[in-house]
């Protein structure tokens, strides 16, 4: 039988099981896409250099998790898996706001879980208060998790991952949304 406690070292266990050239190839696919989106937006080479370089940082917050749950492994309040992982964005953005990376860095990085309806985190921005570049990272972030194999499930294909987030469009900008799909039917 399941205790409460063996779940919560599950739990853990998944955290600390951190793949990180999948983390890696993840970021390296954000990066290019959203670079292709800010030049399809008519954004300059400045903006799009900027977003390639938060498309390859967004989820590096996750590298801090496990520094959290250690020593904090017997209270199954603390280590409530999706608390944890939704702390990732915040934590990216703190590792590196004093590191020199740009305001466009550092915002992309903080709000890249936030929905166009309100309903992200970590602060439940709504719209375009979301900074534009957090909406770019949004669409590219979700692509190239669906559009890759995952230990649990094999990439879904191009069409089946534009279906599956029309069905979230509640969550991006649509003015990206559209960028967005005529970059990946351009390269198709
Ligand atoms: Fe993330």
């Amino acid at each position: 039988m399941q205790t409460a406690q063996t779940q919560t070292v599950k739990s853990v266990d998944r955290i600390l099981e951190f793949d990180l050239s999948q983390e890696l190839s993840h970021g390296m696919l954000v990066s290019n896409l959203a670079y292709a989106v800010s030049a399809e937006l008519g954004k300059d080479e400045a903006f799009c250099y900027q977003m390639a370089l938060a498309g390859m940082l967004h989820d590096i917050g996750k590298l801090k998790l496990t520094g959290y749950i250690n020593g904090q492994e017997n209270d199954p309040l603390l280590i409530e898996e999706l608390k944890y992982v939704r702390m990732h964005s915040t934590l990216g953005y703190e590792e590196l706001k004093d590191q020199g990376y740009s305001d466009l860095v550092l915002q992309s990085i903080l709000y890249h879980h936030e929905n166009y309806d309100g309903s992200g985190y970590p602060s439940n921005l709504r719209g375009d208060s979301i900074p534009l570049g957090a909406r770019i990272l949004r669409v590219c972030d979700v692509y190239a998790a669906l559009s890759s194999d995952r230990p649990y499930r094999k990439a879904f294909d191009v069409s089946t991952v534009i279906e599956l987030m029309i069905d979230e469009i509640k969550n991006f900008d649509m003015e990206v949304f559209l960028a967005f799909q005529r970059v990946v039917h351009n390269n198709k």
